[in-house]
């Protein structure tokens, strides 16, 4: 990693403020601070968390749902475990047919949330991680069609680009309400924007 990238994130508020509160990752506050403005995730709900690696939005998901909820975390690498009952993790690949069984069969009833992290290794090449982010978010989208009861929700991230527009008005097609966020946690100068759907409103393709 570059010696100034380090010092920057040591230096980054929300960086610290994790390491304090003992948070895998800055980005849970990105979940927090979302949640907060919407209130798409409840007490109890129960929670399927994609590219959920080290975990911090696991651990946000978890003090939402309370010891009534469930949380299921999937990602391509293997993630710590954590100590409380109702949280689960698998190792698994979002765009395998595979992954979507293994949700399905560890999820006690189905999902009042799906929520996607997942991103690909940067390349650097902003055309190309638009188009792999795109890509990551529709298999998002499908494993959130397959898992997610009526009327649940679906939070995703994306980087902004050409291909946007038509995410965005797949989600508004099939979802009551779809809006686009910026929590403050995220970097102003990341291209990475959050869809969320509210009110997943049929089964759908
Ligand atoms: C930004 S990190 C997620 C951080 C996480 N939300 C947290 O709070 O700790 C993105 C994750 O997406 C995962 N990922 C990328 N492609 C994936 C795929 N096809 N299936 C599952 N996970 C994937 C990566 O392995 C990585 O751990």
């Amino acid at each position: 990693m570059p010696k100034a990238w380090i010092q920057e994130r040591k230096r980054d508020y929300y960086y610290k403020k994790a390491k304090e509160e003992k948070y895998r990752s800055r980005a849970a506050y990105k979940l927090f601070q979302a949640v907060e403005k919407y209130h798409f995730i409840k007490n109890s709900d129960i929670v399927v968390d994609l590219g959920a690696a080290p975990g911090g939005w696991i651990q946000a998901a978890r003090k939402i749902v309370g010891s009534k909820g469930f949380v299921l975390g999937v990602d391509l690498k293997p993630i710590e475990p954590f100590s409380e009952h109702n949280v689960r993790t698998i190792i698994g690949d979002i765009t395998e047919q595979e992954t979507l069984q293994q949700i399905l069969e560890l999820l006690p009833k189905k999902a009042d949330v799906v929520t996607s992290d997942a991103s690909p290794n940067i390349s650097g090449i902003w055309e190309v991680d638009h188009a792999r982010q795109i890509d990551l978010a529709q298999q998002a989208l499908k494993i959130a069609f397959e898992t997610l009861r009526p009327s649940g929700n679906f939070f995703v991230k994306v980087f902004q680009g050409d291909m946007l527009d038509d995410f965005i008005t797949k989600m508004k097609k099939h979802f009551e309400v779809a809006r686009i966020l910026k929590p403050k946690a995220s970097r102003a100068k990341s291209s990475e924007i959050f869809i969320l759907g509210i009110h997943l409103k049929e089964a759908a393709d």
